[in-house]
């Protein structure tokens, strides 16, 4: 089995429209030789226009950091995964700034996954215990309760479309990582190996899983390295062209083939 390796800025809330314009033309010259990886970045909601057509006709993608579940309707503020269509492959779901400033649901995750899906948009969920649930020792029974609440009446043919997240929250933005052992053995048991009980041996062996937190062109080769690790969704380091591009080269080089 063979699991192309993804790689994906989350850029939050930096960089305007015209910012992300000019970002996204020099880093598709850098990172266009690495067909054998997956890349997107994710700018603001603003910018997706501009830089879905910058990108039109190139192999670098673009993700939505988030998606209402409804198609339309008056729900201020937001963005519907139907109007996302022909702008972007991906959508962001449950990151853990929107679960913890805009009191995202597990519920909600789940209705947003299956309109990304209907909309034929590619959704990235994420997941991750605290600091506190980590030292207290529950982050396999938290993490895993994310996991199937989220895909909750997802199909096993719909999850060729689906790729999962893990950014536990000490490590985001911190400069904390986790160790790439222990990113690894909580993918493993709190995301992999439950696809196998939800769905089956190709499910849990043919999806996407990143890590994330805190990687940067410095650590990305072990993440890489470790075998239930497909790629990472990055913040901090994907505001720089230099570092991501050699994200993208790292991963290549690690899994690319
Ligand atoms: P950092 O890479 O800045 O730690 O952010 C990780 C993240 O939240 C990506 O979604």
């Amino acid at each position: 089995m063979h699991r192309k390796p993804i790689v994906v800025g989350n850029w939050k809330m930096n960089k305007s429209p015209r910012e992300a314009i000019d970002f996204v033309k020099q880093l598709e010259a850098r990172v266009r030789e690495f067909d054998s990886v997956d890349k997107a970045v994710a700018p603001t909601s603003l910018a997706l226009t501009g830089v879905s057509d910058a990108l039109q006709g190139t192999q670098l993608l673009v993700a939505a950091q988030n998606a209402h579940w409804k198609v339309g309707g008056a729900f201020t503020g937001q963005v519907s995964a139907t109007m996302l269509r022909g702008l972007a492959q991906f959508v962001i779901l449950g990151h853990s700034e929107v679960r913890a400033y805009l009191a995202e649901t597990d519920a909600n995750v789940n209705r947003k996954a299956k309109a990304a899906l209907a909309a034929g948009l590619q959704p990235i969920i994420a997941v991750g215990e605290s600091l506190a649930q980590n030292e207290a020792g529950e982050t396999i029974d938290f993490v895993r309760g994310q996991v199937s609440a989220a895909l909750a009446g997802i199909s096993a043919a719909d999850m060729a479309r689906v790729v999962i997240a893990y950014e536990p929250l000490w490590a985001i933005g911190t400069g904390k990582s986790a160790t790439s052992e222990q990113a690894d053995g909580i993918i493993g048991a709190a995301v992999r190996e439950p696809l196998r009980e939800l769905y089956n041996d190709s499910v849990a062996d043919n999806t996407r899983i990143q890590y994330g937190g805190s990687v940067k062109p410095g650590n990305m080769a072990e993440f890489m390295a470790q075998p239930n690790i497909d790629g990472a969704l990055v913040g901090g380091a994907s505001l720089h062209v230099d570092d991501f591009a050699a994200l993208v080269e790292i991963a290549a080089r690690v899994k690319g083939s």
